[in-house]
């Protein structure tokens, strides 16, 4: 069956695209974007109005925690797939803190079987740097890459030796994929379980400095330097991480980043009551580190913006703060709450789907995030206005833990298409 989406307002930051006209979408390829195209005839064309909406490039998320194998009580591939396509991600990169940990080729083919037969939008695997993640001796990179990882990180559990992380840099250089930070020295982040402040400080919780993301990044940088890898920096939460990335591109380090929308949107005052639906690491920071996450996605020193989708059971976030496990889902409200940077004036909403398309596309360099002619057909239609209520216990993502809960948002995903197949439809 083919496509043709009608009306609505295209853009596609790939192609300087913004104007209202069509799309046609034949043999799951973008065949044609115009002003009133005609009905082909003798096809199976299905009619899409798209009048008052936004039809724009499939969203791409580089951070996102599915779960399977081994926690499948909190997430499975098939459930995050379809929590993204609610959330109008058609491509998804899915970390390596499963169990098995991600580190070798059946772990990766394994999840991309899964993916093929149950998911139902792009599943790119990242594989683990180290064995288990244990941060001792080097994964099967090689063999992971060609399984098909699209870059390689211990995520939660950086490489805290310094050599082993350069020689991991000077291993992935040549296959062209990026080494995937999550920055955090855990020596000063030490047993805290939220930002270092006046509020850790009133609610008697320990913290984690900003030092603790910020001479990791430094570290890596330095490295990145001496070997030419391409690092890319995930989650970054505060004013000392921007300044160290935007120095970095200026010298031309190899470098780039993702905010995640709950750091743009919220402080650590966020947690005063103990929400450990508000606990995730890196942590809530101040205003002051809100204010240069804003500036930093205004002026590209951060590239893209990610979900770091981690879904937790409510048993598990059910518990005492310190208790409770790091992590909030994020796919079906990343848009909304970056349409929150639109209507505050900080990003067009072309800029804004730019860093939910072609720009995590090129991170991980996977050919997505684009209208162009031929591309595969992966299209998010969207309706910028609707306004809507944050309600958790629908999200088809199994995780609830969202400290958005009862929030009105603007943006709803109206339909999500995967090469050519809506995937996703609003009722
Ligand atoms: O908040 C987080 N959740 N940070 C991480 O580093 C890991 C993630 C998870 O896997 O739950």
């Amino acid at each position: 069956m083919s496509l043709l989406i009608r009306n609505g307002r295209v853009i596609d930051p790939s192609q300087n695209i913004d104007k209202v006209c069509d799309i046609y979408i034949d043999k799951g390829k973008i065949d044609k974007i115009s002003k009133k195209i005609k009905t082909p005839s003798g096809k199976n064309v299905k009619e899409i109005d798209a009048k008052n909406m936004i039809v724009c490039p499939g969203f791409v998320d580089v951070h996102v925690h599915l779960r399977e194998p081994g926690y499948e009580y909190k997430e499975t591939i098939k459930t995050g797939c379809m929590s993204a396509a609610a959330g109008g991600f058609t491509s998804i990169v899915c970390m390596p803190n499963t169990n098995p940990i991600n580190d070798n080729a059946s772990v990766t083919e394994y999840i991309l079987l899964k993916a093929r037969t149950e998911g139902i939008v792009n599943v790119f695997p990242i594989g683990a740097i180290t064995r288990e993640e244990k941060g001792e001796a080097l994964a099967d990179i090689g063999e992971m890459y060609e399984a098909g990882c699209v870059g390689i990180s211990d995520d939660g559990v950086p490489v805290t030796n310094s050599n082993l992380m350069r020689r991991a840099m000077e291993y992935v250089k040549p296959f062209g994929i990026p080494l995937i930070i999550h920055a955090e020295d855990k020596y000063l982040s030490s047993d805290g379980v939220m930002n270092e402040g006046v509020v850790s400080t009133k609610l008697g919780l320990k913290g984690i400095p900003g030092a603790s993301e910020e001479v990791m990044i430094a570290r890596d940088i330095i490295l990145s330097e001496i070997t030419g890898a391409h690092i890319h920096i995930c989650h970054v939460s505060t004013a000392g991480s921007v300044r160290l990335i935007r120095d970095a591109k200026k010298r031309g380090v190899k470098i780039t980043a993702e905010a995640a929308p709950h750091h743009f949107t919220l402080t650590d005052e966020a947690v005063v009551d103990y929400n450990t639906n508000a606990k995730m690491n890196p942590p809530l920071r101040t205003q002051k580190d809100v204010k240069a996450i804003i500036k930093a996605l205004k002026d590209d020193t951060i590239d893209a913006i990610a979900t770091d989708h981690a879904p937790h059971s409510q048993d598990e976030k059910n518990v005492e703060f310190d208790l409770a496990p790091f992590g909030i889902v994020g796919l079906e409200t990343a848009l909304p709450l970056s349409l929150k940077l639109v209507e505050g004036g900080i990003l067009s909403v072309s800029d804004m789907i730019k860093k939910l398309t072609i720009k995590p596309s090129e991170i991980v360099n996977i050919g997505r995030g684009t209208l162009k002619p031929g591309a595969i057909a992966d299209v998010t239609i969207f309706d910028p206005e609707k306004e809507h209520e944050v309600c958790p216990e629908k999200f088809l993502s199994k995780g609830t833990n969202t400290p958005f809960s009862g929030w009105k948002l603007k943006g709803v995903v109206h339909k999500t298409i995967v090469s050519g197949k809506v995937v996703y439809s609003k009722n």
